[in-house]
């Protein structure tokens, strides 16, 4: 599988040109791509990074990957992140690694959004538990306003992501118009961003054994 996943990202990161402000996503299959980034640099390639998590700012930083502050750059050239699940409309859950808040800022303020995964990560529909992120206070009454939802929460435990919340992990039979399910959800007190990433992505590069698959989206 970690050939895979170095595949896809070493595919996306030929992507990158001089110049460029560059998302660095978060998990194992992003660290790839910012390794490879980090070798790219070193051989004169010019970017400034903007991390989706402090363990990405950490290893971008290692690799010799230069950070800015999101907040001094109005939008973000690529960004190149991975993905739990990502199902035939380019949807993706996203938050396996705790990062959904900082990455949905990131893929929303960046002009291309390219996601990298293994195979294994397709789907037709949805079965991966969707991660919720919520503010400690009262985080079991927003859980019980999630069950009402029809979701099964689970708190991750001994886990609080960078921005000092807890994350739910929520399982359910089927998840449909995930449109309409993802604005229900930000719409509990209590709940800060959930893990169902629509219409963000604009390309999934898969890794495949036998090659690479790039899905595209038309308009992004
Ligand atoms: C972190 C994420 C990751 O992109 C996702 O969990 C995939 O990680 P990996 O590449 O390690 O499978 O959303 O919040």
């Amino acid at each position: 599988m970690e050939e895979l996943k170095k595949k896809a990202a070493y595919e996306a990161v030929k992507t990158v040109k001089d110049g460029m402000i560059v998302g660095l996503g978060t998990g194992s299959t992003a660290k790839y791509a910012i390794l490879k980034l980090g070798e790219m640099v070193k051989e004169g390639l010019d970017i400034i990074g903007i991390a989706t998590s402090l363990e990405s700012e950490r290893i971008a930083r290692q690799a010799g990957i230069k950070i800015a502050d999101i907040n001094d750059y109005d939008s973000i050239d690529i960004t190149i992140d991975g993905a739990d699940q990502v199902d035939d409309n380019l949807n993706l859950i996203k938050g396996g690694g705790g990062a959904l808040l900082r990455e949905k800022i990131v893929a929303s303020c960046s002009k291309r959004e390219i996601i990298v995964v293994d195979e294994s990560k397709i789907a037709r529909s949805f079965s991966y538990p969707l991660p919720v992120e919520v503010v400690k206070f009262g985080w079991k009454r927003t859980a019980e306003k999630l069950a009402k939802l029809n979701f099964k929460p689970h708190i991750r435990h001994g886990f609080v992501t960078d921005n000092g919340n807890y994350i739910l992990d929520c399982e359910y039979d089927k998840l449909e118009n995930v449109k309409e399910i993802e604005a229900e959800i930000n719409n509990l007190p209590g709940v800060v961003e959930n893990g169902l990433f629509i219409g963000l992505a604009s390309e999934i590069i898969i890794g495949k054994r036998e090659g690479i698959e790039i899905m595209r989206k038309e308009n992004k």
